[in-house]
C-alpha cells in the first residue's frame, strides 16, 4: 500500500504549489487513474509515489516505509525492485533492440534468476515477441511504448507507475495500451496510471481527481 499523507509540493521555481495538503491511499492489487487538468499535478504526484522527488511537507509512506526516510542509493534500489515506470515519450535507448531494452533493468538488480526467458515472456504479455530483435527505430510509437511496459516490469514490481502513457499514440494503440495495462493489474500489479483522457477513466477501480493540487469531486461544485 501507498499512503499519502499530507503532502505539499512546492517547488520554488515559479513559486508553485503543485500539491496542497493531499491525502490518499493506493491499496494493493487496484487500478488507479489520477485525472486532472494540466497543471493540476498529476506528474508531481506519480514523481512523489516513487521517490523521484520527496515532498516539501508530509510523507510518502510505501509500505510502510518512509521514502523520505530513506537514504538516496536505498531509495534507488527500493525503486529498482518495486517500482516500475512508462513515461509519455517511451525513452527506450536507441542502440539496443526490443529484447535488450526490457532485459535493462535486471542487469542493474538481482532479483530476477533468468533475465532473457523473463523478457520473453513479457515481450508476449505485451504482444511484442515480433520486436525482440527490432531497434526502436524501427518500431511504431505504440509498439515502443509495449516496449517500455515491458521493460517496466522487468523486474516484476509491485506497483506500475505510468504518466501520460498513450498521449502520444493514436487511437487504437491508445485502447491496446490500456487493456496491457488491465492485463497487468489482473495480474496482480497495483497500477496508478496519470492520465486527461476521459475516455479511459473508466480502466480504474478508482479515480482520482487533481484540481490545483488538491482532491476534486464533481459533486462539491454544486
Ligand atoms: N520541476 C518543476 N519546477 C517548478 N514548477 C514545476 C515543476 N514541475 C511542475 N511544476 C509546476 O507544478 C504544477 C503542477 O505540474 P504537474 O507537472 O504536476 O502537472 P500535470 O497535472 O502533470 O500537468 P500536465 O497534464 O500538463 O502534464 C504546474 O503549475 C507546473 O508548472
Ligand atoms: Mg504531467
Amino acid at each position: 500500500m501507498i499512503e499519502v499523507k499530507n503532502v505539499t509540493k512546492y517547488y520554488e521555481i515559479g513559486k508553485v504549489h503543485a500539491l496542497r495538503d493531499l491525502s490518499l491511499k493506493f491499496e494493493d492489487g487496484k487500478f488507479y487513474v489520477v485525472a486532472g487538468a494540466s497543471g493540476s499535478g498529476k506528474t508531481t504526484l506519480i514523481n512523489l509515489l516513487a521517490g523521484i522527488d520527496l515532498p516539501s511537507k508530509g510523507s510518502v509512506i510505501v509500505d510502510g516505509k518512509n521514502m523520505a526516510r530513506m537514504k538516496e542509493k536505498e531509495r534507488r534500489s527500493f525503486r529498482l525492485e518495486n517500482m516500475g515506470f512508462v513515461f509519455q515519450f517511451f525513452y527506450l535507448v536507441p542502440y539496443l533492440t526490443g529484447k535488450e531494452n526490457v532485459m535493462l533493468p535486471m542487469r542493474y538488480s538481482r532479483k530476477i534468476a533468468e533475465p532473457e526467458k523473463r523478457a520473453m515472456h513479457l515481450l508476449r504479455l505485451v504482444n511484442g515477441e515480433h520486436l525482440a530483435d527490432k531497434k526502436p527505430i524501427h518500431m511504431s510509437g505504440g509498439e515502443m511504448q509495449r516496449i517500455a511496459i515491458a521493460r517496466a516490469l522487468a523486474n516484476d514490481p509491485k506497483y506500475l507507475l505510468a504518466d501520460e502513457p498513450t498521449a502520444n499514440l493514436d487511437w487504437k494503440n491508445k485502447e491496446r495500451i490500456w487493456k496491457i495495462l488491465k492485463k497487468v493489474n489482473e495480474e496482480g500489479t497495483t497500477v496508478i496510471v496519470a492520465t486527461h483522457e476521459r475516455e479511459f477513466f473508466h480502466f480504474g477501480d478508482e479515480l482520482i481527481n487533481l484540481r490545483d493540487g488538491m482532491l476534486y469531486a464533481p459533486e462539491d461544485s454544486h
